[in-house]
């Protein structure tokens, strides 16, 4: 597909090159894992080089450095210090995108602000619901029959900030919070990469402020009256329509008055997050302009190399 342009500020991406991305993790690392798989060295999507952990005992950092991917160590004395030495490493390496993988700590605004937009975090639950520790247990404890997995962008509270995308997982019969955290880790590890590749062809970022004057007053108050969940539908259907060059359809298609345009956008913003079959029945009836450029998009995300 062809790049979203960012001169609108929208999103630093795609930045037409591969990214350079610094992933923090506190344990055992199977997300981490499984981002050196997805963007190992000479990727063209980007490749982790630089892994930092505020435990030295970090499971994470041996997977690092078996990948021959430089995994530093700074043991918390502190958030200021630890913040301090991070950000010149992340300056140093030339990273373009930082990824939390299970990272325990929470960040200063002074860490976070500069970083708004290129910094992600996974959460094991449905957030808004069910952020902070033991989650699992909460889940079961609520009798949820769903559960899943959340990648958000980074603000400064605990588990909040804009939601990028979600996976959702059936709570079963039997379930204990060990079964059910080896089901939403095994989503984990394929969410969190697609996130990233997401992010990276500029088709999620955080709702821009100012909306009114960019999509019109009423498509603005249809935005804001969305539940952050379904956010992120309209945005990836916004950053479609400018990659297609329709952007000056993205007002009337929040409105469900984009015509063809507006249909293909949301249908492949849809698919994008979640394959469905009577979706792409419906995206085979629309012009092939239309289409093809909506098949590009999908193959480019589902079958990355
Ligand atoms: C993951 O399930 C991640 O979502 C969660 O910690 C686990 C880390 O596992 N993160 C949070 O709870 C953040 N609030 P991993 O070390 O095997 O990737």
């Amino acid at each position: 597909m062809e790049g979203v342009p960012s001169e609108g500020g929208l999103t630093p991406f795609p930045l037409g090159r591969p990214a350079r991305m610094a992933v923090l993790a506190s344990g055992r690392g199977t997300n981490l894992e499984a981002l050196l798989q997805a963007f190992p060295p000479g990727n063209p999507w980007g490749e982790v080089v630089l892994v930092l952990s505020d435990n030295p005992e970090a499971y994470a950092l041996e997977r690092a450095r078996s990948r021959g991917v430089e995994a530093v160590a700074l043991p918390w004395r502190g958030r200021r210090a630890f913040e301090a030495e991070a950000l010149a490493l992340l300056a140093q390496k030339g990273v373009d995108l930082v990824l939390l993988a299970g990272f325990m700590r929470l960040l200063s605004p002074g860490f976070v602000e500069p970083w708004y937009g290129r910094l992600l975090n996974i959460h094991p639950s449905l957030l808004p619901d069910y952020p902070g520790l033991h989650v699992h247990q909460r889940v079961l404890a609520a009798g949820e029959r769903e559960t899943g997995s959340t990648v958000h962008f980074v603000d400064q509270g605990m588990d909040t900030g804009p939601i990028l995308l979600q996976g959702r997982v059936p709570v079963l019969p039997g379930d204990t919070p060990k079964t059910l955290e080896s089901r939403v880790l095994f989503l984990e590890h394929r969410l969190y990469p697609k996130a990233v590749r997401l992010l990276l062809l500029g088709l999620a970022f955080p709702p821009p402020k100012g909306l009114g004057g960019l999509l019109g007053e009423e498509a603005a108050r249809r935005f804001e009256a969305l539940s952050p969940r379904e956010r992120p539908l309209y945005l990836r259907a916004w950053a479609l329509l400018r990659a297609w060059g329709q952007e000056a359809l993205a007002g009337l298609a929040f409105l469900g008055q984009g015509g063809v345009w507006g249909q293909g956008a949301f249908l492949t913003a849809h698919l994008l997050a979640q394959d469905h079959p009577a979706l792409r029945a419906e995206l085979a009836t629309l012009p092939e302009a239309v289409r093809t450029r909506a098949e590009a998009v999908l193959k480019r995300v589902e079958s990355p190399l």
